[in-house]
């Protein structure tokens, strides 16, 4: 697995003349070598790859990254991928555009005397499509979030606060084995509801509020990414009337999602089918956004994908959303996998319209 990624980014520095890349973004140091901590660079050549690390991951890199050589710094982090660049021999090296800080960049720039360091790559593209193993994490993830709304319907009830249901969530995926939240939890209740990203406040929740939960756990590294809103007590009319739309929207995307769909056909879908009853106004965001290592990833599904063609082993959200400002909103979400023939949600909890009483 290591291996075959390992093949790509060499394939990437054979197509660009390049003779190695210094990693440093946090989720590719995890994707390439394997070794989960930070503070850390790869120097990936065509026929070498070592991992610089300090001493509080030298044994941890020795066992996550077997393919590395572990090289432990005590004189800095640049300068010691410095010296290993210069060992390597290479003339052309790049680093990652999205991820290295401009003051890290200078001083790369400075300490790599003789060598060219100008060519920005941009390694995340080559996670875009899963492999069986992440899919597999990315569906355990999944699991343990439907699990915690499970678990968190039989809490909510009017006089609990926003906070206090965001970590009822947090705690049952915690105890179902999940790492940590995989983004900082959505609990938007009532008028809140109208904040497409309100994450959980003091607020107390009311008798006749819609919530809306948006949370996720992360398993091996992995996302997941579900929203779930609910009625506390029982909802008004337009209330249902919304959520059914919303509701219907976020079904025909599923059946939208399959190979060779563009992000931008499967967005605009949606929207039009909002737009039938006068809702595609309130719902300003992206119909959805890929996630594996990362809780935002691409492709995305949007007005601006540069997504032509979905194909299997992608994994985007379908989350469409009614923002109305002084009345509130909801918003449906899973997280889908694109397969051979379809897609498949791997977020399975209960969306039917629940009013808890
Ligand atoms: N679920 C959080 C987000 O998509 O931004
Ligand atoms: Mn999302």
């Amino acid at each position: 697995m290591i291996e075959r990624r390992l093949e790509a980014i060499r394939a990437l520095l054979e197509e660009q003349g390049l003779d190695a890349v210094v990693v440093t973004k946090y989720v590719n140091l995890h994707y390439f070598s394997g070794f989960r901590g930070d503070d850390t660079t790869l120097v990936i050549s065509k026929d070498k790859a070592a991992l610089i690390t300090d001493n509080r991951y030298t044994e941890q890199a020795g066992q996550q990254a077997p393919l590395f050589e572990i090289v432990e710094q005590q004189e800095g982090l640049l300068s010691k991928t410095t010296e290993v660049v210069k060992s390597f021999g290479c003339q052309k090296v790049a680093f990652e555009g999205n991820a290295l800080i401009y003051d890290d960049f200078q001083k790369l720039t400075e300490l790599l005397t003789g060598v060219e360091f100008t060519t920005a790559l941009h390694l995340d593209k080559l996670r875009e499509i899963k492999d069986k193993e992440e899919i597999s994490y990315i569906r355990r993830a999944c699991q343990i979030a439907d699990k915690a709304f499970e678990e968190v319907l039989t809490y909510i009830k009017p006089g609990v606060t926003e906070l206090a249901v965001a970590a009822r969530l947090e705690n049952a995926m915690r105890e179902n084995g999940s790492e940590k939240p995989s983004f900082t939890t959505i609990v938007a209740s009532g008028l809140r509801g109208s904040l497409p990203h309100g994450t959980a406040t003091d607020k107390v929740i009311e008798a006749g509020e819609l919530v809306t939960m948006d949370f996720g756990g992360m398993y091996q590294g992995y996302c997941s990414d579900i929203t779930r809103t609910i009625c506390v007590g029982e909802a008004s009319d337009r209330q249902r009337f919304i959520y059914n739309k919303v509701l219907d929207a976020q079904k025909m995307a599923l059946g939208l999602i399959k190979p060779g769909a563009s992000g931008k056909t499967v967005d605009l879908a949606v929207r039009e089918a909002l737009d039938k009853d006068d809702l595609g106004k309130y719902f300003g965001h992206g119909l959805g956004h890929s996630l594996g290592l990362e809780i935002h990833e691409s492709p995305r599904l949007s007005s601006k994908s540069t997504c032509e063609s979905l194909q299997p082993g992608m994994l985007v959200t379908d989350e469409p959303g009614v923002y109305i400002p002084g009345w509130g909103g909801l918003r449906i979400e899973d997280t889908v996998l694109v397969t051979e023939s379809g897609s498949e949600a791997l977020t399975c909890a209960n969306k039917d319209f629940i009013e808890i009483r």
